[in-house]
């Protein structure tokens, strides 16, 4: 079976591709003429693609029998450039699919933000209206949208939560703040988070390619655990063997730091982490999500560990000369 992986260069992208070789599957790798190739191994088939024309997409989609649509952009400077990224290549990538007449099913990488915050600690399911807060989760709500509606293959739609594991950039950040020895978090109360390890999202993912009652179907992907922020620097400060010093940065302060950052953003013309539209997603809100029908419909059976997983992650990071 031949699978192409859109967005192959990225973090997730890059395991995707490494884990489904490593499989025995047939994978080719798609990306944008400029792509930093510096995650992925060099015996992959790798295709590169303009994303607006459908003439190429079609070239580099011969033969595929299941696409993972997993290109997508986090942050941006204006919705409309969120809107091109995550709507946009999303409706010519599946357009040019749906003119496939070998291509079977097309797997979208959606995320938890296309849902909605946990009140009450509640879990968000799948059948629950969505209410995403911010540009990101706006945009990745209207292609599953699109897809639901337009897409001419079976379709499957992945949500899944914070990923983490080797090439991660984000959280990479807290893993070089705890390095230094600083521990912090915002406010005094724990922040809960669900998780998955990117070679998890993986396996996952083979599920979804796998299983014929995957098809029409949205999930939500995570470990099935629930971790607090604090949990997460305390057990990567274990592994690293430093000790921190905590630090509980005031809510209040922390709004003006995302916007410093968002000011810092217009004046640079740079993306970063600290602007409004991640303050959002963050601050006073928690986003929990429900496993029980990825576990009811495809068997997902997820085995946590994330002392191991951090642990694998951290030597990545050594090995790479990034800590
Ligand atoms: N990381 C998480 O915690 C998380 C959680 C839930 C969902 N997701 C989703 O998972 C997917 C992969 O995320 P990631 O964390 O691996 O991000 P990443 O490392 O930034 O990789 C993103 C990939 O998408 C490509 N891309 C971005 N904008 C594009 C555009 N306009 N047209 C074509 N390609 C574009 C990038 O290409 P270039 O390298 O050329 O820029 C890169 O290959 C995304 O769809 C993201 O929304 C991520």
């Amino acid at each position: 079976m031949k699978i192409a992986i859109t967005g192959a260069n990225g973090f997730a992208g890059s395991n995707f591709a490494h884990y489904f070789k490593s499989l025995g599957y047939e994978v080719t790798g798609i990306v944008r003429p400029q792509a930093d190739l510096s995650l992925l191994d060099s015996n992959l088939d790798i295709q590169v693609t303009d994303y607006n024309s459908k003439e190429e997409l079609k070239r580099v989609l011969k033969g595929v029998d299941v696409l993972i649509h997993n290109a997508g952009a986090v942050r941006t400077h204006t919705f409309m450039q969120m809107v091109e990224a995550n709507v946009g290549t999303t409706r010519r990538v599946m357009e040019a699919f749906n003119a496939m007449s070998e291509g079977k099913r097309f797997i979208y990488i959606s995320s938890q933000a296309a849902s909605h915050p946990t009140k009450d600690m509640e879990l968000a399911r799948e059948e629950d209206s969505p209410n995403p807060v911010d540009w990101y989760g706006k945009s990745k709500l209207l292609a599953e949208k699109i897809i639901q509606t337009e897409c001419a293959k079976e379709w499957v739609i992945v949500r899944p939560c914070s990923i983490y594991g080797p090439g991660e950039k984000d959280f990479y950040q807290v893993f070089k703040a705890v390095q230094k020895g600083i521990n912090f978090h915002i406010g005094r109360k724990p922040q809960y988070m669900n998780l998955i390890y990117v070679r998890e999202l993986a396996q996952f993912l083979e599920l979804c390619v796998v299983k014929e009652n995957a098809a029409g179907e949205i999930f939500f992907a995570s470990d099935g655990e629930i971790y607090t922020q604090q949990e997460f620097m305390n057990l990567i400060a274990e592994i690293l063997e430093v000790k921190t010093i905590e630090i509980a940065v005031p809510v209040s302060l922390a709004k003006a730091a995302f916007y410093a950052g968002e000011a810092f953003e217009r004046i640079t013309g740079k993306t970063t982490l600290l602007n409004k539209q991640k303050m959002k997603e963050i601050i006073d809100v928690i986003w929990l999500c429900s496993i029980e029908k990825a576990k009811r419909l495809l068997g997902w059976n997820p085995q946590p560990d994330l002392k191991g997983h951090l642990s694998e992650t951290i030597n990545w990071y050594k090995e790479h000369n990034w800590l």
